[in-house]
């Protein structure tokens, strides 16, 4: 060993020349696999998704814009369990979806039907208003004080036999 320098030499040489046995080498060539491939995922740009991501971090999973409007809320979620609450409201993608005073659930296009502004759930009124002009609509989507003159899409929504989850589709 003493006559080879080490930068030359590949790493089982380098190993074989300190006389260690068959399976010492393979333990450290499993480390060695080990320790790089710990180093090179803390340089990875893409690191592996979450394997369990579950429902969702905002408690919405699946489409919630376009015309293909399709998701699942889940109401045990803490981003989300507030429209458990009779008067709440969460906007998500396009859509606006409420628990309206009286305890039933509506989801509208939050895009006001006048110039495209983003409408919101008024519990005072247990109206829809669109702050930018001041039209209104009703939990049903009419208009009920222009300028807006077109009543706003609205979405069925299903609540689950167990309460815990909304799901609304186009
Ligand atoms: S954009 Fe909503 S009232 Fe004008």
């Amino acid at each position: 060993m003493n006559s080879i320098e080490k930068g030359s030499m590949k790493r089982g040489e380098f190993l074989r020349s300190l006389g260690l046995s068959t399976s010492t080498l393979m333990a450290f060539y499993c480390l060695g696999t080990t320790m790089t491939a710990c180093g090179s995922k803390d340089d990875d740009p893409n690191p592996d998704p979450d394997p369990n991501p579950g429902t969702g971090g905002s408690g919405i999973s699946g489409t919630t814009t376009g015309t293909a409007i399709n998701f699942t809320v889940d109401l045990t979620n803490s981003n989300t369990s507030k429209l458990k609450n009779n008067g709440e409201s969460i906007i998500t993608g396009d859509v606006l979806v409420a628990k309206t005073t009286a305890g039933s659930y509506v989801a509208l296009s939050k895009i006001c039907t006048h110039e495209g502004n983003a409408v919101a759930y008024r519990s005072s009124s247990n109206d829809v208003f669109c702050q930018t002009h001041g039209s209104t609509f009703s939990i049903a989507g009419a208009v009920t004080n222009g300028p807006a003159t077109t009543a706003l899409k609205t979405y069925t929504v299903t609540v689950s036999s167990d309460g815990n989850t909304l799901t609304v589709k186009a």
